[in-house]
């Protein structure tokens, strides 16, 4: 088997996709991993890693193209890397959001038979986000306001129209930049640590319409501010909470820094699934409003609650999935690491009027292990229903233990990595878990991310 070298030119055949979306392959049973190119593309690409199993390439000249090739259509597509596979057919995009599902479940969790059911298609396949991060560089000709390439930490070029959010949002920054410009102020240097504008973060209530801006800097004199404020809400009645936060730290981070509220609240309010949430600048939202309505409706379709039942809500952010069994279930218990989005989802659980609903912060380990151990039961009959929606690393092998302790009749499972709830799964088997149903949620079409949903049903239960 030939290992090519590094910056070789190889002309390659694309015969399928990764997981996580890069082209894959083979030159005598040796495989590539080529950035920037479909299955079906024929294509020139330079080897940018070489291993001895495997190397990765990026596509430098397209020399015949797949049949499910479609033009870009955002004017970014060259610089961004953000929506790299909108130059795949839509319906192309889904076949491989399933079968990646039905992969990972038989390869990795050893399911093998699983069969995921048809995906739910994006509501909308643009402007679908209710968030937004911009940051600001200089470049040499005053300041910048977008993304950065992939890769260039450094660089960020100027966005005029992503078409990732709303056309206002869009207005709202370019306004912003506009403003920056003409400020005086420079853009925060990483190197020196000196500079002022570092980043603009926009979300939006997409069923309300109201809009929150909040512009991140260094420590220092906000210019013209009273100007900044009066031009950007006269402009734009839709921002309903305007905020300057201030990152007096080195870390390139927009969330989490003391702030204060130039205009308006300290927050926006979004209502989804009949429910009303409270939005802070650091409370975690699904990014895909009208898609998050679509899962928790699958969630719930899966979960099937009952009246007479108690169900728990693992990993439970603001708490939604919570709400939304505490109003089917006798009671609901949300478990959360972060003790603000605790707070917040407490909150939400009084402005919904839930009084069944209540929340215990800690790591799902530590606060399971803690009930596990008060029960005479060793855990067994505190939830019929468990559901859980992990971070991208999954659930850990402990939390996974804990959860089959609990012996809930049904799991659902909400997973934003397909390949860490495979790993979960096969555990889940052995545990006496059966996995009944599964299906992909297109939460965001044109990039390469999988949500999916799982139902297991314990073994035996009736
Ligand atoms: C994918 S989000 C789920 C949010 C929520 N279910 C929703 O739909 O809005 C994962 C959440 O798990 C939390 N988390 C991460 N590790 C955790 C752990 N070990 N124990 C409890 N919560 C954890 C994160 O803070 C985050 O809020």
């Amino acid at each position: 088997m030939l290992i090519p070298n590094l910056a070789d030119e190889l002309d390659l055949k694309i015969e399928s996709l990764a997981f996580g979306g890069r082209g894959v392959a083979r030159r005598d049973g040796f495989v590539i991993f080529v950035d920037g190119a479909l299955p079906g593309d024929l294509v020139r690409a330079r080897v940018t890693r070489s291993r001895r199993s495997f190397a990765e390439a990026r596509s430098v000249e397209l020399l015949n193209s797949s049949n499910s090739r479609i033009p870009p259509r955002c004017r970014h597509f060259d610089l961004c890397g953000g929506c790299m596979w909108q130059t795949l057919t839509y319906k192309t995009q889904l076949e491989f959001k399933q079968r990646q599902v039905t992969e990972c479940l038989s390869r990795i969790g050893g399911l093998s038979g699983a069969e995921s059911e048809e995906p739910l298609e994006a509501a909308r396949r643009w402007r679908y986000r209710n968030k937004v991060e911009f940051s600001f560089a200089d470049n040499g000709g005053g300041a910048v306001l977008g993304f950065h390439p992939p890769g260039q930490w450094r660089r960020v070029f100027n966005v005029d129209d992503c078409l990732l959010h709303s056309r206002v949002t869009n207005q709202i920054r370019n306004h912003v930049r506009e403003f920056t410009r003409s400020s005086g102020n420079k853009v925060y240097d990483h190197d020196s640590g000196s500079g002022f504008w570092r980043h603009l973060v926009l979300r939006e209530a997409i069923n309300t319409g109201e809009i929150m801006v909040n512009v991140v800097t260094a420590p220092g004199r906000f210019p013209d501010r009273d100007e900044f404020i009066s031009s950007l809400v006269s402009a734009f009645p839709q921002i309903k909470s305007l905020i300057w936060s201030v990152n007096a730290t080195r870390a390139s981070v927009a969330t989490g820094f003391p702030f204060e509220v130039l205009a308006g609240r300290g927050h926006i309010s979004e209502e989804m699934c009949g429910l009303k949430l409270k939005v802070s600048p650091d409370s975690f939202l699904q990014t895909n409003t009208l898609m998050t309505e679509r899962l928790y409706g699958k969630m719930l379709d899966y979960a099937s609650p009952r009246a007479d039942e108690v169900a728990f809500d693992l990993y439970s952010g603001v708490g939604s999935i919570t709400l939304l069994l505490a109003g089917r279930c006798r009671r609901a218990y949300g478990i959360e690491i972060n003790g603000k989005a605790s707070c917040l989802a407490a909150e939400n659980a009084r402005v919904n009027g839930l009084g069944n609903a209540f929340f215990m912060p800690g790591k799902v380990r530590t606060v399971l292990k803690k009930l596990i151990e008060e029960n005479a039961a060793g855990g067994k009959g505190l939830a019929g229903l468990v559901v859980l929606d992990p971070p991208r690393a999954g659930a850990s092998k402990k939390e996974i233990e804990r959860i089959i302790s609990l012996g809930a009749e049904r799991l659902v499972y909400v997973s934003c990595n397909a390949a860490t709830m495979a790993a979960n799964a096969a555990r889940l088997a052995e545990g006496g878990y059966r996995l009944a149903r599964v299906g992909a949620v297109d939460m965001f079409p044109n990039t390469p991310h999988i949500e999916a949903v799982a139902r297991f049903d314990k073994e035996g239960a009736a």
